[in-house]
């Protein structure tokens, strides 16, 4: 590559990563410029690489697999390559010694474990930060219906990070409950705030059992389970690697797996079922929490997809995330109307410490009022970029970010058995959401460029 080019392509890194980034693209996953689009939406879901697939496709042309949990030949095959697969994922995130790998649909799935089969009862508690994904917070629905206590704990309005003092307290304040879990994700799938993981510790030191969800930030960061040791991990593959969806998983720490109680027993999850005696004994590890059938026709494309990472760098895909996620912060920092006032306002973090590649905002004419994100994405889309508006499934942060109150919360929710986000926004008068842009592992300078372009045409 002429140094010219080398140089246009640099984004203030000193390491090559983009380099690396700009030919992947190139080479694998040519469709994106070829069909002219701009995805700014990786927090939603990764892309999949052309070899990827490929290898995928070639694997199941050339092998019989059975439905498993049997000793026919193509059964033992598909049980012997979604093993392969289980201990990939283990070693993958260092967890080989310490966890089981559940495979479920989905990170909604593998939470669902958790909520449903975790010991609340009325002695119990549920822990949660604001900046949770909904299908984090649904968990309290189990928790309540047990009779366990639920403790939110906020995050600050000017950067969206937890308040860490708020949760010593709560870690402290309920010393004599018995099981006691604390759910947060190590990073916002909202703001892109990595929250710290060495709350783990502290919290496990004062007898809490921690849940991490690590759905956004496995992505494009580093998640060592031999160095923190949550209960459990809840991941969505196709957020990793884009192919193929429907496939997540539930790392469970194997101290942790005596805790949870199934509450009823299906296919694959028992070892023994008695009609007459009206008594089961479940399976152990895995088994028991993989209702059915497992998906043996995509779990090796899971392999493939980890070792797809592997040949990229994990270390590579996180370095340009975080150039570009620099360059976009401080390039829409720039864009002020004529009369001086800024365009943009970044909800979150300014810098990329302990930042992600996600970017929450909102855009303001020049007369400071609020454009709302409807009108923001109509005009994306008509460009053929995607990014994601609306609270994401995290309301916690939109309500912080919108300054809604509990009262007018609990006035709406108490008077209304139907409704919806935009139902909301018109009866309370105040407007709801922002706009999201998510950085990922085939994210280019030329993605952030057409980003900030696009943001360049609201200027007065
Ligand atoms: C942090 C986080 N947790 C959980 C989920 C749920 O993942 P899925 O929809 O794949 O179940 C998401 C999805 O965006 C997420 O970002």
């Amino acid at each position: 590559m002429p140094y010219t080019k080398l140089q246009s392509l640099s984004v203030n890194n000193t390491d090559n990563s983009n380099l690396i980034i700009e030919e992947l693209r190139k080479n694998e996953y040519s469709k994106l410029d070829e069909q002219q689009h701009v995805y700014l939406d990786f927090t939603g879901g990764s892309l999949f690489s052309s070899v990827q697939l490929q290898e995928h496709m070639a694997f199941l042309q050339n092998t019989i697999l059975g439905n498993p949990h049997s000793t026919n030949p193509t059964s033992q095959l598909a049980t012997k390559y979604v093993d392969e697969a289980r201990n990939y994922v283990l070693n993958y995130f260092n967890a080989a010694q310490d966890y089981c790998c559940v495979f479920t649909q989905n990170a909604s799935a593998a939470l669902k474990i958790v909520g449903e089969c975790y010991p609340f009862d009325s002695n119990s508690v549920f822990a949660l930060t604001f900046d949770n994904h909904n299908s984090v917070n649904g968990i309290r629905v189990f928790a309540k219906n047990k009779g366990a206590q639920i403790k939110y704990c906020p995050v600050f309005i000017e950067d969206l990070r937890m308040n860490t003092q708020y949760i010593d307290e709560v870690l402290v304040q309920y010393k004599d409950s018995k099981n006691k879990l604390l759910a947060f994700p190590a990073q916002s799938n909202v703001s892109g705030v990595q929250h710290p993981l060495t709350l783990i510790e502290k919290a496990k030191k004062l007898g809490w059992d921690v849940l991490l969800d690590a759905a956004a930030f496995v992505p494009t960061n580093k998640l060592d389970l031999s160095q923190i040791k949550p209960d459990f991990v809840p991941i969505s593959f196709y957020k990793i690697f884009g192919y193929p969806t429907g496939l997540g998983c539930l790392l469970i720490h194997k101290k942790a797996l005596p805790k949870l109680q199934k509450p009823w027993f299906a296919g694959g999850t028992v070892s023994l079922v008695s009609v007459l005696a009206d008594s089961y004994i479940l399976a152990n590890a895995h088994e028991r929490f993989e209702d059915g059938t497992v998906n043996y026709q995509n779990i090796p494309a899971v392999k493939i997809g980890l070792q797809h990472i592997e040949k990229i760098g994990l270390q590579n895909i996180h370095q340009n995330v975080t150039h570009l996620t620099q360059y976009l912060l401080d390039e829409l920092a720039s864009l002020k109307h004529s009369n001086g006032v800024a365009l943009v306002h970044i909800l979150g973090p300014k810098n990329t410490i302990n930042h992600g590649g996600t970017l929450l905002m909102n855009f303001f004419d020049s007369k400071e009022n609020l454009l709302p994100f409807m009108d923001v994405e109509a005009k994306a889309n008509a460009q053929n970029i995607s990014i994601r508006t609306g609270c994401f499934c995290n309301p916690g942060i939109d309500e912080i970010n919108n300054c809604l109150s509990t009262q007018e919360l609990v006035q709406y929710f108490s008077t209304h058995q139907t409704g919806d986000y935009y139902d909301m926004i018109k009866e309370l008068g105040k407007l709801r959401g922002a706009i999201r842009v998510s950085l990922g592992i085939v994210s280019i300078k030329k993605d952030a460029d057409a980003f900030i372009q696009f943001a360049k045409s609201f200027l007065q």
